[in-house]
């Protein structure tokens, strides 16, 4: 089997399920033979362990561990799921302070351990925020760490091939940027069906609205029909990222990524975004004024949640994150 890179990628929570998704997906998609299987849970992480050493795939060298030091040392690239997920009837919001304590111990693991690694995708929710406490605790550069939040986008393509009875991937642009709470901003402008722009497809204003009311609770849903929070479409689409980020194929779907600029201060969001082997790359989204609106006020969300997190002191105020991480 040939391998992309021989780096070490490091998989946080791969006890849990989307963890274990992506131990399989990586070693299936041949991103690297290297895979570290780190989780606090030993019994779990064992399990995977040894259910992936029986797929036996070809080549590969994997090592699992409760060890923070022995699962960090060396890598290159790490995507973690590791924190808790919602339950029936939360939202994302309602997991912030344990998992974002969670993230700044991620975050200070990462500048003990690895501060060489090449890049890291934040999977674990509420993940702007998450991932923000992780960028401000490891010292990385805004550009070696994004957050998953392509699903949201899936979420809408889905919904409008169902609307026009089209195959899914004949829905081009179908795009949400800003927060990955329900407080997201889902863009139209820019879809096209089957290459025909949305705008002349006759969508009525209520469909419209549902299919935005689908997309915002589109990871709800999954917990309805399923029992528990989505997890085959987050592995695969993290795999997807840190797929881009060793050099292969670009990712082109929204990613949360560091934004600082005139408009939106100090914050993780979902932008027009590509992730390559430099890392990622963010352009300012162009939409309707109701959709900017839209964005804006996901922004401001985004804005009180790190206030929140600055409140609890799991990172400091916005004028001394540069004592903590030189490159913000
Ligand atoms: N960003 C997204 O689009 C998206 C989508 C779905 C789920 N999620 C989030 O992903 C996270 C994981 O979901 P899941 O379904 O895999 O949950 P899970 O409970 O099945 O697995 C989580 C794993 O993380 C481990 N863990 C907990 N704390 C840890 C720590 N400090 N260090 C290392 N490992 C730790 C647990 O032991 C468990 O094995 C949740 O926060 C969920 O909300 C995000």
């Amino acid at each position: 089997m040939n391998y992309l890179t021989n780096d070490k990628l490091v998989i946080v929570g791969a006890g849990g399920m989307i963890g274990s998704n992506m131990v399989q997906s990586v070693l299936t998609l041949g991103l690297t033979p290297n895979v570290c299987l780190y989780d606090i849970y030993e019994p779990g992480v064992h399990g995977v362990y040894d259910e992936i050493c029986q797929c036996a795939f070809e080549g590969a060298n994997l090592c699992y561990t409760t060890d923070p030091e022995k699962a960090f040392t060396d890598a290159k690239y790490i995507i973690s799921s590791g924190g808790a997920p919602r339950k029936d009837g939360m939202t994302r919001e309602d997991l912030l302070k344990g998992n974002c304590q969670i993230a700044a111990d991620f975050g200070d693991n990462i500048k003990k351990y690895c501060p060489n690694v090449e890049h890291v995708v934040v999977i674990f929710n509420p993940a702007d925020v998450t991932a923000l406490t992780t960028l401000i605790h490891s010292g990385l550069k805004p550009n070696q760490l994004t957050s998953l939040a392509a699903l949201d986008s899936t979420r809408l393509q889905q919904a409008l091939a169902d609307e026009f009875g089209v195959q899914q991937d004949k829905v081009v642009g179908a795009h949400t940027y800003g927060g990955h709470g329900e407080q997201m901003a889902v863009f139209a402008s820019k879809v096209s069906i089957d290459g025909k722009p949305l705008s002349e497809m006759g969508l009525s204003e209520e469909k419209w609205a549902a299919i935005k009311l689908r997309t915002t609770q589109g990871g709800s849903n999954i917990i309805k029909l399923r029992g528990r929070s989505s997890f085959q479409s987050p592995a695969y689409c993290a795999v997807k990222m840190i797929q881009a980020a060793m050099g292969g194929d670009k990712f082109t779907l929204p990613a949360g990524c560091y934004v600082n600029n005139e408009k939106f201060k100090n914050v993780m969001m979902a932008m027009p975004t590509t992730i390559d082997k430099t890392g990622v790359h963010f352009a300012e989204p162009t939409g309707t004024p109701e959709e900017l609106a839209a964005l804006e006020a996901s922004y401001e969300h985004l804005c009180k949640m790190r206030e929140e997190i600055i409140e609890l002191g799991i990172v400091p105020a916005v004028d001394q994150w540069k004592e903590m991480n030189p490159n913000l």
